[in-house]
């Protein structure tokens, strides 16, 4: 991954990917640093379950998360939200902790403390630590070589039920990425924090306009919060929550106007057409009707996803894709923005 002594940047699953994640993989010379290791596909949102198209999307991910696994020195996690960690109990869509590569006990992990965890969020840090054993860092606050991790912020809104997150900011030699999680951008705190780590690329959750009690509040906070990231930000990435919905796009767009200069979403920024497959699930449905049953069969190996995605493809229902690697290889040498800085 690294070419030369040139840092990359893998955006590897993210919502405007077709994927809930916010997994990137950050290769130094020395380093290959996977964060946030874990997917979901909204289990069930406004009365529909994934659709099989979403379902192949998410195989591809899980897939490409456990190779860059079998490559990876370091791994984070930031929370312990099924979308970002490999789960003991993982539904059929999920990453396994029981089917990670023997490599995953070896990594360096940098994870958020559980102090503050309760019940299944617990549970799931416990079952992480009983597999890394001393492999695993309490890293909130902690500056360990290039590797810097903020104190715990919170998901979203101060307060929020959701917990808190640790963001990670990574010095690559020759600038300074920061994954930032889901701090939706509804809390100054952690802006404050990025803003003195003093960043060239970012990547965040942006607000949840998917959900209905979001208040107009925590959006004039979300929006205030953006521009100021934008103003002092070369390379911003909104993408996570913000993209569920295609609310999230117009957002996005406007945002880009109010702050003069394009803030990115993941598939923007990896030059890969957007996937907003939760987005689209409607679409997808009333286009590739499924027979009843189908995600029992799935769960049990007993239905194949793929024809819906060859399908899907064929009819240009969704655009075509793209092999990310190669993206950003070829956009190394002529692109003039930092990559992974
Ligand atoms: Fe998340």
């Amino acid at each position: 991954m690294p070419d030369g002594n040139r840092s990359t940047l893998e955006i590897v699953g993210v919502e405007s990917l077709g994927v809930r994640s916010l997994c990137c993989a950050v290769a130094l010379e020395d380093r290959r640093i996977l964060i946030d290791p874990g997917l979901a596909l909204g289990y069930f949102r406004h009365g529909q379950h994934p659709h099989p198209v979403q379902v192949a999307i998410g195989e591809r991910v899980r897939r490409r998360i456990l190779t860059l696994m079998e490559q990876a020195t370091d791994v984070v996690f930031s929370h312990f939200h099924g979308d970002h960690v490999p789960l003991t109990h993982a539904n059929p869509f999920q990453l396994s902790l029981l089917k990670l590569p023997q490599r995953f006990h070896g990594l360096h992990a940098w994870s958020k403390g559980a102090d503050e965890e309760k019940g299944e969020m617990h549970r799931r840090f416990c079952d992480l630590q009983e597999l890394l054993g001393d492999k695993l860092t309490l890293s909130e606050g902690r500056s360990v070589g290039p590797l810097s991790f903020s104190q715990a912020v919170p998901h979203g809104r101060s307060g929020s039920k959701l917990g808190k997150v640790m963001m990670t900011r990574i010095n690559t030699g020759s600038g300074v990425f920061v994954h930032a999680s889901d701090i939706q951008l509804l809390n100054g705190e952690a802006v404050e924090v990025i803003l003195q780590w003093q960043p060239d690329i970012v990547i965040a959750a942006g607000p949840p306009l998917y959900l209905e009690r979001l208040e107009e509040s925590a959006l004039a906070d979300a929006w205030g919060n953006a521009l100021r990231l934008a103003e002092r930000v070369n390379t911003l990435i909104l993408d996570h929550h913000l993209m569920r919905s295609q609310a999230g796009e117009a957002w996005l767009r406007e945002l880009s106007q109010a702050a003069g200069r394009q803030v990115y979403c993941a598939a923007d920024f990896m030059k890969h057409p957007r996937l907003l497959l939760e987005a689209w699930r409607d679409r997808l449905y009333h286009a590739f009707p499924v027979p009843d049953g189908w995600m029992d069969e799935y769960a049990h190996g007993r239905f194949d996803v793929e024809p819906f995605l060859e399908s899907a493809l064929a009819r240009g229902v969704i655009p075509p894709l793209i092999d990310l690697r190669m993206i950003m290889k070829d956009s190394e040498e002529s692109d003039p923005r930092p990559r992974g800085a």
